[in-house]
C-alpha cells in the first residue's frame, strides 16, 4: 500500500479489539516516530505516557466520558505539555544539543540566547499553548506512523483535562494533558473505520496563490 492508501486506511476507531495486544517491538517503533516528531526550536516540550495499566485506563475512561477506546485499545498514549519552560529547561536542552553533536557549548551562545529569549518573551500561558501545539505535532506524527504499521490510532480530545492529570499524577510532574490517542487493533464490528472517509474537496481545502 502507497502512503496515500495507508491513510485513507487509518480511521478513528471506535471499537476496539480488546483480545489483539501490541508487540513491545511495534511499541517501541511507534515511540520512535513520536521521539522524531519536529518541534519548534527542537525544544520537546512535552512527555508522553504510556498507559497500559487496566484500572488505571478505567479511571481515564470514566474521564473521557466512558468513551470505549480508552479501556479497550492496546496502549493509551496520553500527550502531557510541561508546564514550566524556564530558563533552566531552555539551558538543559543547550547542555543536551552540545553534548549530543558534541560541540563546545561557548559556541551555541547565539543558538542559547534565541532559546532564552523565547522562552522569556513569553507568558506562562502563551508557553503552555505553545507546548500544546508541538505536542499535537507529536499526536500527527504518531498517527502516520501508526497507519504505515496498520496499527489503529485514535486520536481524542474528548475528555476531562483536569481529572486526567490528578489520575496520572501529572500536575507534580510539572505536566498537564493536552491530547490523547487510543492504540490498538480495530474489532471487525466497528463500524466506523467501515464507512467511506468525508474530506472537503482539494478546490476548497486548497488555496494556489
Ligand atoms: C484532535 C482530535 C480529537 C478527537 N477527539 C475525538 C474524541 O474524543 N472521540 C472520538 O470518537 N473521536 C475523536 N476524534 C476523531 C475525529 O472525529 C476523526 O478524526 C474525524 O472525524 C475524521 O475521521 P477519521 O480520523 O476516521 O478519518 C478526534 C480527532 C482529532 C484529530
Amino acid at each position: 500500500m502507497s502512503l496515500i492508501e495507508k491513510l485513507q486506511w487509518r480511521a478513528a476507531v471506535k471499537q476496539f479489539d480488546s483480545s489483539k495486544k501490541i508487540s513491545a517491538e511495534q511499541l517501541d517503533n511507534l515511540l520512535s516516530a513520536v521521539q522524531l516528531a519536529p518541534t519548534s526550536l527542537g525544544l520537546q516540550s512535552f512527555k508522553v505516557i504510556l498507559v497500559q495499566d487496566a484500572e488505571t485506563r478505567e479511571k481515564l475512561r470514566a474521564a473521557g466520558y466512558n468513551q470505549a477506546q480508552i479501556t479497550d485499545s492496546a496502549a493509551l498514549f496520553v500527550f502531557a505539555s510541561l508546564t514550566n519552560l524556564d530558563e533552566q529547561f531552555g539551558k538543559s536542552f543547550i547542555d543536551l544539543v552540545a553534548s549530543v553533536r558534541n560541540i563546545d557549548r561557548a559556541s551555541l551562545e547565539g543558538y542559547e540566547q534565541m532559546v532564552l529569549g523565547t522562552l522569556s518573551s513569553r507568558t506562562e500561558e502563551q508557553k503552555l499553548e505553545w507546548s500544546h501545539k508541538q505536542a499535537y505535532i507529536a499526536l500527527g506524527v504518531l498517527l502516520s506512523a501508526a497507519a504505515d504499521s496498520g496499527i489503529d490510532a485514535a486520536p481524542m480530545e474528548g475528555f476531562d483535562a483536569a481529572k486526567f492529570d490528578e489520575i496520572l499524577g501529572l500536575k507534580e510532574k510539572g505536566l498537564t494533558t493536552t491530547v490523547i490517542a487510543a492504540v490498538g487493533f480495530r474489532s471487525e464490528d466497528d463500524q466506523y473505520s467501515k464507512m467511506t472517509k468525508v474530506r472537503r474537496s482539494k478546490e476548497e481545502l486548497f488555496l494556489h496563490v
